[in-house]
């Protein structure tokens, strides 16, 4: 049974996830966390709504049996596909993520939007419903990037590869006037300033970029606060990695995690 000083369960394919876990223990510093990556079986986004059904439950699980009193799926693809299934599955508050479209539209007006996101998070119906509830459709182009997240695992922002597939990527819309664009994939995230770089390379307008954790992190807090189950300890939480990949994978979260904090 879980109580109030019980951790949050934090899970996403891989290392994107830990991206929001930083925001979420800076806001809230008195929690403990559990982070786990599924990092054998990354990437989601190019698999299919089944499997990746089957795979968010599965991290589901895990966290659910480390007794936490509540979930983030730090994962825009596995929310795409199985959130409603998790809600259903657990009686604790399951908290997901979408591609940060809404703030996007409320700050580029009529202008255009690029949404970067896994293939898997754009075909699903779930993303294209947000399309719909935001309208302005025929101003929002939507990006699907397969491959980008196996580079990103490997933990090296810095690598040629990854900006050779942003320059082939963004190049595509060169010229175009971009006012904003979102990460609709928490592994994008990481490498926010080399898309910076390649977007101003290639596109016109102002180029805000737009994220989901912050408003997960938000959404956390406040579902934490309406259950009665945000930590009332007055010292700093915990925090637990766990991979279904090598154990070896571990001191790159941590690094991701401390490093990214001081920054
Ligand atoms: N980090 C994930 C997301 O936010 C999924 C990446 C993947 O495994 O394809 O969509």
């Amino acid at each position: 049974m879980s109580d109030k000083n019980s951790p949050v369960g934090f899970f996403d394919s891989g290392i994107g996830g830990i991206s929001v876990l930083k925001e979420a223990f800076e806001t809230m510093p008195f929690e403990s966390f559990i982070y786990f990556g599924d990092n054998k079986n990354a990437p989601y986004g190019e698999k299919t709504e089944e499997e990746i059904k089957d795979l968010t439950l599965a991290c589901g699980e895990f966290l659910y049996r480390r007794g936490v009193k509540a979930i983030v799926m730090a994962c825009n693809t596995a929310t795409s596909a199985a959130v409603l299934l998790m809600r259903e599955k657990y009686n604790i508050p399951v908290v997901s993520m979408e591609p940060a479209v809404k703030p996007a539209v409320a700050a580029a007006g009529n202008g255009t939007i690029l949404v970067l996101a896994t293939p898997a998070t754009i075909n699903q119906q779930r993303y294209k419903k947000l399309l719909e509830t935001v309208g302005k459709t025929e101003k929002i182009i939507s990006a699907g990037c397969p491959g980008l997240v196996e580079i990103i695992e490997k933990g090296d922002f810095d690598s040629p590869d990854i900006d050779s597939y942003l320059e082939n990527k963004l190049k595509g819309f060169d010229g175009m006037e971009i006012d904003a664009i979102v990460l609709g994939c928490t592994h994008y995230t990481f490498i926010r300033e080399n898309i910076e770089k390649h977007a101003k390379a290639h596109f016109k307008g102002m180029r805000r970029i737009f994220d989901g954790n912050g408003g997960t992190v938000r959404q956390l807090k406040r579902v934490l606060e309406e259950n009665g189950i945000l930590n009332d300890l007055d010292k700093e939480g915990s925090i637990r990695f766990y991979t279904s990949s090598e154990e070896n994978i571990i001191p790159l979260f941590e690094e991701l995690f401390y490093q990214k904090r001081t920054t």
